[in-house]
């Protein structure tokens, strides 16, 4: 019989092929996200923070989360991910949003301050889920949901009716977000983010303001649309739960406090 601390020669030779396969994902890895050296550097009222990211790299399909207490960064990462906030400084900064297509040089449209492009890239490729909705309350519910899509000239296509059957909001689609609870409203921000088909969602913390067993079952409804998209998603969050149970790669930081300076390093 083995011993409990020996593998069994079938267990070394499945660890073997668990590595090469690793190694071979590692080399058919088509990244969305390409960053190296990159800085953000924000200042208020005597305070400095500092976020640093030696080297990034997330591929097409990944399922990202960002976890940690208020204060570490967080939004500022996400926000930088987003390209709506500029490094201060950046070695490189690539972002690739199809298989197909060369990565784009994000750092060379923000040295010649080439604005309106990220601007085109984000709103085409990118889907945006915030920590209250961000609803426009004049809107109906399902306006709200095909907003993105009509701006980029998308055809009605049942998305919309679709999107609002797996998040279980199809009966609210008439209302005014005013009508909805707080955890109906974060459905429908996702159902938002996700309406267009974007390569990515950046979520900044979904579901803070709700209770923990609807916090969970959002989370899960959302990531599981996701995967049946194959969007890649990077999502901020304090709750380590969503980590474990929905199967998404954590990036490691760590804050340190220099006099009036903070500084968190992500790598991953
Ligand atoms: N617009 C801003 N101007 C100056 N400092 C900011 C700004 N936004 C955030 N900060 C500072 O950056 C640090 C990180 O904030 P943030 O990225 O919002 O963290 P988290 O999302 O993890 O709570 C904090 O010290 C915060 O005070
Ligand atoms: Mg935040």
């Amino acid at each position: 019989m083995k011993k409990p601390n020996q593998p069994a020669q079938g267990e070394e030779s499945s660890k073997a092929l668990d590595k090469k396969r690793d190694e071979d994902l590692a080399k058919d890895r088509v990244l969305i996200y390409h960053l190296r050296e990159v800085i953000k550097t924000r200042e208020a009222e005597g305070t400095a923070f500092r976020l640093v990211v030696p080297s990034l790299q997330i591929a097409l399909g990944e399922k990202i989360a960002l976890i940690g207490q208020s204060g570490c960064g967080k939004s500022t990462l996400l926000d930088l991910l987003a390209m709506v906030l500029q490094p201060t400084t950046v070695g490189a900064f690539r972002f690739r949003p199809e298989p197909g297509a060369p990565p784009l040089d994000v750092a060379a449209d923000w040295r010649r301050g080439q604005l309106n492009h990220l601007g085109d890239l984000r709103r085409q490729r990118m889907g945006y889920v915030m920590q209250t909705g961000g609803l426009l309350p004049y809107l109906t519910v399902r306006d709200n949901i095909s907003l993105s899509r009509r701006l980029l000239g998308m055809p009605d296509d049942g998305t919309v009716e679709q999107l609002a059957k797996s998040l279980e909001i199809e009966r609210h689609l008439s209302k005014r977000p005013s009508l909805l609870s707080v955890g109906e409203r974060q459905r429908v921000a996702i159902a938002r983010a996700l309406a267009h088909k974007p390569s990515i969602v950046i979520a900044d913390e979904p579901t803070a303001p709700l209770d923990p067993i609807t916090a969970r079952k959002i989370m899960t409804l959302f990531i599981n649309l996701v995967e049946k998209f194959h969007i890649t998603v990077i999502v901020a969050s304090h709750d380590w739960n969503h980590v474990e149970k929905l199967g998404l790669r954590g990036l490691s930081h760590r804050t340190r406090q220099h006099g009036d300076l903070t500084e968190t390093v992500v790598t991953g």
